[in-house]
């Protein structure tokens, strides 16, 4: 990690201030922004290397105020029947932790507070996804250095914490950042299987393989991913102010349009991606897709929601790029949402 190089900036600063003064005492000049315009410029043309050190101090700030996010943890969504989306919701797998009469939060197996929360509205609509931030400084970054982002607030969500929300500088979509909330014990655990091949067997003689049929459980939110305007724009802005890393990226024609993105995380292991995002005419979220333990527990998810019929959108099947396990589902209240291992 770079570091900032602080006391040779301020002893650079001092020295350029010692020499303004000095070439403005001597020319006997007034101090007003024209005048310091003028002595500004001198300074470059007198001092050639003073532009290069600056640059060359200043660089390290840049690249330590990327943000830095920890995880993927939860979306927003809102909807005009409420009742209609509460129950596929049940269907697809996840459980209620919070609930009034117009705001919903549910969770997953895993010890996330909550993963999804929809609130009654007038039309179906994105409100964005959160992210966890390493720490304060990151929430306080945030502030000052993403467009139009709000003040650090208090969550009044499951698990509390304190956010910040900014909207995505050209689409306008909400975005948000949320440091210390509370983790929760996870609900339920399923056991690793040993699967049996055509010529090696690891299930032990005896030992059988039994599962209950219902929605598959979610345990938490994958990845979500939208419709952006301007690709490059997009792209440059997040990976520039967070730790966003294009796993792989999509060209059409020569032409950069599609990027699945991982957050970089050193060596610890993350998913290929937890955001991606491609160009259209018009912003619009594509989908948001939630991990489940295995593809049995999968399976018996699609076939459930097959039996409540609702409309399989592609599915089940396999990623080329990523390799997850995937299955598609159109949520009765125009959205897709997506279950993968
Ligand atoms: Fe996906």
């Amino acid at each position: 990690m770079w570091e900032a190089d602080y006391p040779s900036l301020l002893i650079l600063l001092r020295v350029e201030l010692e020499f303004l003064w000095l070439f403005s005492a001597h020319l006997k000049v007034e101090y007003n922004p024209h005048n310091l315009s003028i002595l500004s410029f001198a300074i470059l043309i007198f001092e050639p290397n003073f532009l290069f050190y600056f640059l060359s101090i200043m660089s390290p700030l840049v690249i330590e105020r990327k943000i830095s996010l920890k995880r993927i943890a939860h979306v927003y969504y809102t909807h005009a029947d409420l009742e209609k989306a509460h129950q596929f919701l049940l269907d697809f797998g996840f459980s209620v932790t919070q609930q009034t009469a117009d705001e919903i939060y549910y969770r997953g197996s895993g010890t996330e507070p909550f993963v999804y929360c929809t609130r009654r509205g007038s039309e179906n609509t994105f409100g964005g996804a959160a992210f966890v931030v390493d720490s304060m400084e990151d929430l306080e970054l945030a502030t000052k250095q993403l467009p139009g982002a709000s003040e650090i607030y208090e969550s009044k969500a499951p698990g509390g914490g304190k956010c910040v929300t900014f909207h995505d500088p050209t689409d306008g979509f909400p975005f948000h950042l949320v440091y210390g909330q509370s983790p929760v014990e996870m609900t339920e655990t399923f056991p690793e299987l040993d699967y049996n091949f055509p010529t090696s067997k690891h299930r032990p003689v005896g030992k059988y393989q039994r599962f209950r049929k219902g929605p598959a459980p979610i345990h938490k939110l994958g990845h979500f991913g939208c419709c952006v305007t301007d690709f490059a724009k997009a792209l440059e802005f997040y990976t520039t102010n967070f730790n966003f890393k294009p796993s792989d990226i999509v060209h059409d024609k020569g032409r950069d349009i599609t990027a699945f993105c991982h957050l970089d995380r050193g060596d610890e292991m993350v998913d290929h991606h937890c955001f991606f995002f491609f160009e259209g005419p018009k912003f619009h979220v594509h989908h948001s897709s939630f991990e489940v333990h295995d593809f049995d527990i999968q399976l018996l998810g699609h076939n459930w929601l097959v039996q409540k019929g609702y409309e399989n959108c592609w599915g089940v099947g396999r990623h080329v790029m990523g390799s997850q396990i995937f299955d598609y589902w159109y949520a009765p209240v125009t959205e897709t949402l997506s279950v993968a291992d």
